[in-house]
């Protein structure tokens, strides 16, 4: 039998084989569709032409033979198309590896594919927080990093994105600061143009900002409501008259209007955890930089991290996203602290070094435009920013308490790398 995973490698090959002949045909589309069967997708002006026809027979027979369950039939296995162009716009799409010409168009159930690499948000600084496991301390370190971000003079909006699994903005506000409406209830109001009433309605200040400013957006508001259904609406796309909107093309909406109202220095993005639809949003889809992908070393992570970033491969947009990543080492234990650093940054580097950084041959230095770093280099993406472990935030029942009266070199002990790390990145990107 046939499985998913051999689809693209099978049509690769068989495209190789013809040499010359596939030239003449390209551009060509390799249209996988929602329950995984490909076809080929070319232009119009070959269906009359007998040397392409053959071509195309000899094609989608080997498709047929090689591929079984995952291929069209061979004489539904062509659809011809009088605009190349068109067929791409809207469309998940991405080179064939190795084969010049032709492109995948990609049908998901889901929308978010991971491979929509926004461009980096201007002029206010997103930066998102995700980890492929749950209860890593994201959440923990965004509301920390706000608090020390916010005493260093800066505005910080935050938002909760997490909205299965909301929390966030409790600890950055009492319950009776807690804005009337949150993101999910923009979104769904949002369809029925309701949006901009919200706005004003859905930011809290927090009580715990200093110099600065920390406005927080919470994923719902103080009445949850009907969560559940309105959770179940969020994620649609908006379709009018004129154009079809996905639901991450409305949060960057959402964002910017935000921004343009409250006029933060940085947006800081609490993402869900997984290889999860929503979290891609905010990791590929609102243009955040840098993207923290925290991490603690295990088996789960490491798997889950090399999934991704083959993704990113496969697509061809690892260029794209792979110089906004910035791992954090979450929850560094107490005990054997070195021996567990060391292997931490070990697996990392095995990680990125494997699937993102450029290769560079044993024994010369790197070029001027290879992208590789050594595994001690501590400016390099790989290189764990740390949060340790710490008793103090350990299954807290009360984070707002706890940041109320916090002392603020606890925050820089146990933050500071994260802190540090994001100020540097902050006034880097404010220089002229
Ligand atoms: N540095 C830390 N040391 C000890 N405990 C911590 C630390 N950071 C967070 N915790 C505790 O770990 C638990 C999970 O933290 P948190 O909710 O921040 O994780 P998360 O990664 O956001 O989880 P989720 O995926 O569920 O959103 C909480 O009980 C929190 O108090
Ligand atoms: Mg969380």
């Amino acid at each position: 039998m046939k499985t998913f995973d051999t689809i693209l490698p099978t049509v690769s090959e068989i495209l190789a084989e013809l040499g010359s002949d596939l030239k003449k045909l390209t551009p060509l589309v390799v249209n996988r569709d929602l329950n995984g069967r490909v076809r080929l997708i070319v232009d119009e002006k070959w269906r009359t032409e007998s040397d392409a026809c053959n071509t195309l027979t000899t094609v989608t027979q080997r498709m047929h033979e090689r591929l079984e369950a995952h291929a069209f039939p061979p004489e539904r296995a062509v659809l011809f198309e009088q605009d190349m162009g068109q067929i791409l716009i809207g469309a998940t799409s991405f080179p064939l590896a190795g084969i010049d010409g032709v492109q995948v168009i990609d049908r998901l159930a889901s929308e978010g594919d991971w491979s929509s690499i926004a461009a980096i948000a201007a002029p206010v600084p997103r930066i998102a927080f995700f980890s492929i496991k749950g209860g890593v301390g994201r959440s923990t370190a965004l509301a920390a990093t706000a608090w020390a971000l916010a005493r260093d003079g800066r505005r910080v909006l935050v938002v909760d994105l997490d909205l299965e699994s909301p929390g966030l903005s409790s600890s950055l506000l009492p319950d009776d600061r807690r804005p009337a409406f949150g993101v999910t209830d923009w979104l769904v109001e949002d369809l029925v143009d309701n949006g901009n009433e919200l706005l004003e309605h859905m930011v809290a200040t927090s009580p715990l900002s200093h110099d600065g400013e920390i406005y927080v957006v919470p994923a719902y508001g103080a009445e949850p409501g009907e969560y559940v259904s309105k959770l179940g609406r969020a994620w649609m796309s908006k379709v009018t008259d004129e154009r079809r909107e996905s639901w991450s093309e409305r949060l960057q909406r959402l964002l910017h209007k935000l921004e343009e109202r409250w006029q933060p220095d940085v947006v800081l993005i609490d993402s869900r955890a997984g290889i999860d639809e929503v979290a891609s949003a905010s990791v590929t889809d609102l243009g955040a930089n840098p993207v923290l992908l925290f991490a603690i070393d295990g088996e789960q992570t490491w798997v889950g991290y090399r999934i991704l970033f083959r993704h990113w491969r496969t697509t061809g947009v690892a260029r794209e996203i792979r110089d906004r990543l910035q791992l954090v080492g979450a929850m560094i234990p107490e005990v054997n602290t070195h021996d567990y650093l060391a292997s931490l940054r070990e697996s990392a580097w095995n990680l990125f070094a494997e699937e993102l950084y450029d290769e560079v041959p044993a024994g010369e230095p790197a070029m001027g435009d290879t992208w590789s770093f050594s595994e001690a280099d501590e400016s390099a993406p790989h290189y764990p920013w740390p949060i340790r472990w710490h008793r103090g935030f350990a299954a807290l029942r009360s984070l707002h308490a706890r940041l109320e009266d916090i002392d603020p070199q606890e925050i820089d002990t146990l933050f500071g790398s994260i802190v540090t790390g994001l100020e540097n990145t902050l006034d880097g990107a404010n220089e002229p």
